[in-house]
């Protein structure tokens, strides 16, 4: 089986960690979702395969904009995603596989769609090549993923805060699956192109995530991403990881606007054709 690592990981590990949190994922990073469904612009009566779907935060404004004629297909390999997917509801077809290896037979798409999703695939050439020929002759990608760490200060400042604690991270190749797999742009293209796409983009776009408060934001910071991927890696003390947190805090503090926090990000947004 391809991607084994992933799904494991997934499955067991980042699904019920990402759950845990809730709508406080989904509402932080409630610009990009807009930012995917502004340029993918998706039309009533298109069909769209959404990769990598997660708890279905983007298929169900995707399955709105494409209805009542139109139809979305999610695909995760994660079980724990999916099942909380379906219980937000929605004509949408949840499905459970590898989107690298599935025959989606005999959809063509009018429109590949990723928040996210397209960053953890074992052979990417063969995950985008497969996606490729499941895409109309006339039909488009949109996707989004992680611009490198440098222009994310939202991790960059806890990853320091935990790498000044913690030592370095285990050596690993800057393409090897994970959030910052599709970072470089040029990496970015090489790989569409190879897979058969024509008239690739990938643009770096800064954009903000908007945090519930402070200490919720320190605390996803210890979770997930760079600074989340180190501290699991290294399991510190509980005593280690507090102080940890504390720091993360107030190094984010200069970012409070109110009650709430607005972190400066990049993403790229990519765009291909057929
Ligand atoms: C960072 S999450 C993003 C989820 C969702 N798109 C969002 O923005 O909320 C990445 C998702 O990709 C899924 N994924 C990873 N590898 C996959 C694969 N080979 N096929 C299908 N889904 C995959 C994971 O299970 C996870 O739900």
């Amino acid at each position: 089986m391809s991607n084994e690592k992933q799904a494991a990981y997934w499955n067991e590990i980042a699904g019920p960690k990402w759950i845990k949190i809730g709508d406080a994922m989904e509402a932080r990073l409630a610009n990009i979702t807009q930012l995917l469904l502004d340029t993918a612009a998706a039309k009533p009566g298109e069909t769209i395969l959404d990769v990598g779907c997660g708890t279905g935060t983007t298929a169900r404004p995707l399955s709105e904009a494409v209805s009542p004629a139109g139809h979305v297909t999610a695909v995760d390999i994660s079980t724990p995603m999916l099942e909380v997917a379906r219980t937000r509801g929605g004509p949408i077809n949840y499905l459970q596989a590898d989107a690298q290896t599935h025959n989606f037979s005999p959809t063509k798409f009018d429109l590949l769609a990723s928040r996210f999703g397209v960053m953890f695939f074992e052979d990417p050439v063969a995950a985008f090549t497969n996606l490729h020929a499941h895409l109309a002759s006339s039909g488009r990608l949109c996707c989004i993923t992680w611009a490198p760490l440098a222009q994310n200060p939202h991790w960059q400042i806890p990853f320091n805060i935990v790498r000044a604690h913690l030592g370095e991270p285990e050596p690993r190749h800057p393409h090897a699956p994970g959030p910052l797999a599709f970072a470089d742009a040029a990496y970015v293209n090489y790989i569409l192109a190879k897979s058969g796409f024509s008239r690739i983009t990938v643009t770096p776009t800064a954009i903000s995530i908007i945090g519930e408060s402070l200490e919720a934001e320190a605390r996803m910071a210890t979770l997930f991403g760079p600074p989340g991927a180190l501290l699991e890696e290294k399991q510190p003390s509980p005593e280690t990881r507090e102080k940890i947190l504390t720091e993360i805090t107030t190094a984010l503090s200069p970012f409070q606007t109110g009650t709430s926090l607005s972190l400066p990000a990049t993403v790229n947004l990519v765009t291909a054709y057929h």
